[in-house]
C-alpha cells in the first residue's frame, strides 16, 4: 500500500492534480491519506469504485456524526450546525431533494437561459466599455453565477458584496470560529430576508418555498433558512470557479481552444471535458457506517472516505490520455459532480451557464488573451474549491 500522504496539497499547475498526489494514482484504486489532524482516511481514485461508493448506502454524508471526517481546521465548524441536502442522509435527504428537484429540472433550466444570456451579454458589454485590460473573476466569472442564483432564488444581488464575502470566509476563511462566524451571518440574513418574503412576496424559489410549503407546515423556518444558504453557496462559488479556471485553461490550450471556436456544437462535449479535467470541488467526504469491502482493501465502520475527484477523473481505465485536455472526448461518467444521492442538484443551471458564458465570451471576445504571464496568476490553495484567485485578461 501507498505510504499515507497528507491531504489536502495545494496544486502547482491551476488545471492539474497536484504532483503530490501521484503515488495516489499510482496505488490506487483505494490508499490510505493523512488529515491535518493525524487522522488517516481513505482515498478512492478509481473511477468504478469511486462510482459504485458514492451510491453505495453504507457511507454516510451526516456531518454530525462524530466520526465524519474533518480535512482541515476550519471544517470542524460544519459539526456545529446541520447541513441539509448535502451533510444528511435519507430519508431526510430525500424529502428536501424531491421539494428542490423540479426547479432544477432540464426544462425549467432552459427556460432561464434567456435570462442568463441577458446577464452575460451586459457583463460583456460593460467590460468592453471600460477595457482592455479586465479582471474576470471580479468582471464576470462571479457576477454570472452569482446574478443568476439571485434571480432564481429571489434574493436582492444588491446584497452580493455581502454574501460572496461571507461565502468566501466560509470556504476559504482561516479558522473554525471565522467559517462559523461567516454561517451565522448567512444565516442571520436568511431569517431577516425570509421574514420580509412572508409580508411582501416575490417570485422566486424562496417565494415559492413559503407559499407552497412554509405555510402548508411542510418546511420549518430554520429548514428554510438553511436549505437557502445552502443554495446561494453552492450556486455561486462552484460556477463562478469553474468559468474563471474554464477560461484560463483554453486560453493555455489554444488549438482546442481554437476547434471550439471552429464548431460551435462542440460546446456541450467541451464543458463535459472542462468539468472532468478541471474538477474543481476536489475532495468530497463520507464516513462508513458498516464495514465494507472494495479493491481487495476493507474500509472499517467509522472510516472516513475520502474522494478525490481529480484524481478520480483521470483514471486512465476510464479515460485514455486522462491528463490529455480533449474536448472531443466523451467525457460523460465524470464525478466533477459527485455521483449518487448527492450528485450536484444544480448541474443543468451549472451547464447552461458554462455553455452561455464561455460561448459569449470567446465569440465577443475573439482575440482575449492573458493580460500577464500564466505562471504570475494567483490560483486558489488546495484545501478550497479550485479556481482564479484573479484572471486579468486583455483582447
Ligand atoms: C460547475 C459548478 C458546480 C460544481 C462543480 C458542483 C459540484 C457539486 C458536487 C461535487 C456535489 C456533490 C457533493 C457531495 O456528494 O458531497 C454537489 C452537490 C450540490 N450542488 Fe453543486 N456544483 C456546481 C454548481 C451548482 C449550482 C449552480 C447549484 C445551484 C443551486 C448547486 C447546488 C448543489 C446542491 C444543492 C448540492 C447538494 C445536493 C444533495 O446533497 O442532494 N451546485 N455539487
Amino acid at each position: 500500500m501507498t505510504e499515507a500522504i497528507s491531504y489536502f496539497q495545494d496544486r502547482t499547475c491551476p488545471y492539474h492534480p497536484p504532483s503530490a498526489y501521484r503515488p495516489l494514482r499510482e496505488g490506487g484504486p483505494l490508499a490510505q491519506v493523512t488529515f491535518y489532524d493525524g487522522r488517516k482516511v481513505w482515498a478512492v481514485t478509481g473511477h468504478a469504485e469511486a462510482r459504485a461508493l458514492l451510491s453505495d448506502p453504507r457511507l454516510s454524508s451526516d456531518r454530525q456524526n462524530p466520526a465524519f471526517p474533518i480535512p482541515v481546521e476550519r471544517f470542524a465548524a460544519i459539526r456545529r450546525a446541520r447541513t441539509p441536502l448535502i451533510g444528511v442522509d435519507d430519508p431526510e435527504h430525500n424529502t428536501h431533494r424531491r421539494m428542490l428537484i423540479p426547479s432544477f429540472s432540464v426544462k425549467r433550466t432552459a427556460a432561464l437561459r434567456p435570462d442568463i444570456q441577458r446577464i452575460v451579454d451586459e457583463l460583456i458589454d460593460r467590460m468592453l466599455e471600460q477595457g482592455p485590460p479586465a479582471e474576470l473573476v471580479s468582471a464576470f466569472a462571479l457576477p454570472v453565477p452569482s446574478m443568476v442564483i439571485c434571480s432564481l432564488l429571489g434574493v436582492p444581488y444588491a446584497d452580493h458584496e455581502f454574501f460572496e464575502e461571507q461565502s468566501r470566509r466560509l470556504l476559504r476563511g482561516r479558522s473554525a470560529d471565522e467559517a462559523e462566524a461567516a454561517r451565522s451571518e448567512l444565516e442571520e440574513y436568511f431569517t431577516g430576508l425570509i421574514a420580509d418574503k412572508e409580508k411582501r412576496p416575490g417570485d422566486g424559489l424562496l417565494d415559492e418555498l413559503i407559499e407552497d410549503r412554509l405555510r402548508a407546515g411542510a418546511l420549518e423556518h430554520d429548514e428554510l433558512v438553511r436549505l437557502a444558504m445552502i443554495l446561494l453557496v453552492a450556486g455561486h462559488e462552484t460556477t463562478a470557479n469553474m468559468i474563471s479556471l474554464g477560461v484560463f485553461t483554453l486560453l493555455e490550450h489554444p488549438e482546442q481552444l481554437a476547434r471550439l471556436k471552429a464548431e460551435e456544437s462542440l460546446m456541450p462535449a467541451a464543458v463535459e471535458e472542462l468539468l472532468r479535467f478541471l474538477s474543481i470541488a476536489d475532495g468530497l467526504l463520507r464516513v462508513a457506517k458498516e464495514d465494507i469491502e472494495v479493491g481487495g482493501q476493507l474500509i472499517r465502520a467509522d472510516d472516513g472516505v475520502l474522494f478525490p475527484a481529480s484524481l478520480i477523473n483521470r483514471d486512465e481505465d476510464a479515460y485514455p490520455a486522462p491528463d490529455r485536455l480533449d474536448l472531443e472526448r466523451s467525457a460523460r461518467h465524470h464525478v466533477a459532480f459527485g455521483f449518487g444521492i448527492h450528485q450536484c442538484l444544480g448541474q443543468n443551471l451549472a451547464r447552461a451557464e458554462l455553455e452561455i458564458a464561455l460561448r459569449s465570451l470567446f465569440t465577443r471576445l475573439p482575440d482575449l488573451r492573458l493580460a500577464v504571464p500564466a505562471a504570475e496568476i494567483p490560483f486558489k490553495p488546495g484545501d478550497t474549491l479550485q479556481g482564479m484567485i484573479e484572471l486579468p485578461l486583455s483582447w
